[in-house]
């Protein structure tokens, strides 16, 4: 079947993102792992990226099935390089390169990770996703996921989330955000590459990211039946959706 292509918002960032994310993960990864305690599969990595996620995932649900869903080709390859490097991961996980809403998911998911990625969804794709977990999960089942800050539409100065040595060179992650519209906003990004500290390199990319508070992700999943409660460390901003029933 052909595939047709949207943008990639993460065409020119990809060598960047996913190297940058392993420190974060290195938190994330035993809140989610504690979150997914019970859980049976198959689950659903939404946004999956290179795929740090999906390997806690792995871990965490022995012999459970994945489906990580990633509709950036650059970030996919990431993920298929990682995966494919593991004779287990090679078994277990399906990469889907569609976006979510279009992607054929399967029919009863013990789990849905949403990690890093819900800011991607605006509010009409937000209440799609949240139909999709009310519909399908199956009993006892659950979502995990992060709220990012800012949590309203506020600028956030210029900061460096990442710096990272590979050899002799160094990879530095900047990013500032700006108000664009009631619920909106943009990231503007900046990788810097030194070579033995001298810049050698260096790309600026934006893209926009849909905020959400606590309070409204209660009140959206609440419409659909849904029940949301604080899961890890307070300032890791994570969330378990469930039907209240696990
Ligand atoms: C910041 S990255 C996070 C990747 C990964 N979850 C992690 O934490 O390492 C956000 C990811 O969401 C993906 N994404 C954006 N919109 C999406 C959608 N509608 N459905 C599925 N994935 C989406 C992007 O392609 C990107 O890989």
């Amino acid at each position: 079947m052909e595939r047709t292509s949207m943008a990639d918002e993460y065409e020119r960032s990809a060598e960047f993102v996913d190297l940058m994310l392993a420190a974060p993960w290195r938190g994330l990864g035993p809140p989610l792992a504690e979150a997914l305690r019970g859980v049976t599969g198959p689950i659903v990595d939404v946004g999956a990226g290179g795929g740090h996620g999906t390997r806690v995932i792995a871990e965490a649900v022995a012999g459970a099935e994945i489906v990580a869903v990633e509709p950036s080709t650059a970030l996919r390859s990431v993920l298929l390089a990682r995966v494919g490097e593991s004779a287990e991961l090679r078994e277990r996980v399906t990469v889907l390169p569609e976006h979510l809403l279009s992607a054929a998911l399967p029919p009863r998911p013990g789990a849905v990770v949403l990690m890093n990625v819900i800011g991607h969804f605006d509010p009409a794709d937000r209440q799609a996703a949240w139909a999709m977990l009310a519909d399908r999960l199956a009993p006892g089942g659950r979502a995990v996921l992060n709220l990012q800050p800012p949590a309203e539409p506020a600028a956030v100065p210029e900061t460096r989330f990442a710096d990272v040595r590979i050899g002799r060179r160094r990879y530095e992650g900047w990013g500032r955000a700006e108000p664009a519209g009631p619920d909106r906003i943009v990231w503007h990004m900046t990788y810097r590459t030194y070579q033995d500290d001298r810049l050698a390199d260096e790309l600026k990319t934006h893209y926009d990211w849909w905020v959400l508070d606590e309070r409204r992700l209660k009140e959206e999943v609440g419409r659909h039946g849904l029940v949301q409660h604080r899961t890890g460390p307070d300032e890791l901003g994570m969330h378990v959706i469930d039907r209240g029933d696990a």
